[in-house]
């Protein structure tokens, strides 16, 4: 465990560091202060592996609070950017931190599904995945599928989801599709995380339109930036026409390979185009771990989560923490 997952974990439950000193102390019958929590934090002192342990175990804290959902999409038209693999492990951070969260696979090529090891075309024969609840034959009750090492829900797609698609362009009022659905289960969980596929078609519209912000992973290469900005004059229309409290969350420099000069450049670019407009998150580096994390069935932050750079997945979930206060304090709900 890293500093930041530390600091991830004492904010998220609203402790100061003495409190975590004092809570520590308690359960595991040791004497820890508040320097000692600021080294860990700050990386200056290794955390011990029993306190990493006790705090992965037991440190999913908030009180559990139901609803109303903070709704979030992550997406970019851009392909292969790491939409998939951010979805996957913010939601399952959420859910480790103890937060009732679900996350729907809103991409017909189903990759946040099977990054979970779900198998997407068992489910669909069952009538079991998001396609349906689109056609109102299955509510997302009916299809939710519980990962056990996080507790994370997940809304599984499949390739029929395509046809939704289809389907949602013929519909007047198609846009609004997808917000009409979540709105049946937004009381039943603290954040819903919506993964879109690589367009701009009416899934991502949908997903838009249902959100309070939009998470953007950006490759660290120069086309993408490019194609950055034609995302953000969508997202520009998304507010005027169908919903203008959609806020962009923050740009994920993503897949950064720090020994590439052309990557280093990008990385710059972004802060140098966004910085003070829009939260930048530090860059989640190109590393095997990633991918291998997709072919086993299992979102790194479950598998491997002291993996380099997986600590930036606990500072968004900190960052959708904070939003949630913000934005959906009784006065502001809905
Ligand atoms: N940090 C990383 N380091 C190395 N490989 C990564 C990293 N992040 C993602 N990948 C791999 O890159 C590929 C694309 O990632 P991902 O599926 O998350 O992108 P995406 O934007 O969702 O793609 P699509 O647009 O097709 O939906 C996957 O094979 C994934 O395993
Ligand atoms: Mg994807």
């Amino acid at each position: 465990m890293k500093g930041a997952d530390l600091r991830a974990l004492r904010e998220a439950r609203g402790q100061n560091q003495v409190d975590l000193a004092h809570w520590l102390n308690d359960q595991m019958g040791r004497r820890y202060d508040k320097q000692r929590i600021s080294k860990w934090e700050n990386d200056s002192e290794r955390i011990p592996q029993a306190v990493a342990t006790f705090l992965r175990q037991h440190a999913p804290g908030p009180e559990p609070t139901a609803g109303p959902a903070y709704i979030a999409c992550v997406t970019n038209q851009k392909g292969g950017v790491g939409k998939s693999v951010t979805a996957v492990n913010t939601a399952t951070v959420l859910a480790r931190l103890g937060y009732k969260t679900l996350l729907i696979d809103g991409d017909p090529q189903a990759n946040a599904t099977m990054h979970l090891g779900i198998d997407a075309y068992a489910l669909e024969e069952m009538g079991k995945t998001l396609n349906y609840a689109f056609a109102g034959s299955a509510s997302l009750a009916d299809i939710v599928v519980t990962i056990p090492e996080s507790g994370l829900h997940v809304a599984p797609s499949c390739i029929r989801l395509a046809e939704t698609e289809v389907q949602l362009m013929l519909d007047p009022a198609g846009a609004h599709a997808l917000k009409e659905i979540l709105a049946a289960v937004q009381k039943d969980y603290d954040f819903i995380l919506l993964d879109t596929p690589p367009n701009i078609g009416q899934l991502t519209i949908n997903a838009l339109t249902a959100s309070h912000g939009a998470l953007v992973p950006c490759q660290t290469e120069r086309f993408s930036v490019v194609g950055m900005r034609f995302l953000f004059s969508n997202i520009d229309k998304i507010r005027r026409r169908t919903n203008p409290g959609l806020s962009v969350l923050g740009i994920l420099p993503s897949m950064y390979q720090a020994r590439q000069v052309n990557d280093r450049k990008t990385l710059q670019q972004i802060h140098e185009e966004y910085s003070g407009l829009i939260t930048v998150f530090p860059p989640i580096p190109k590393i095997a771990v990633y991918a291998q994390a997709t072919t086993i069935g299992k979102a790194l932050m479950d598998a491997a989560p002291d993996s380099p750079g997986a600590a930036v997945y606990n500072t968004i979930a900190t960052a959708l923490i904070h939003e949630r206060t913000n934005r959906l304090e009784p006065a502001h709900v809905a």
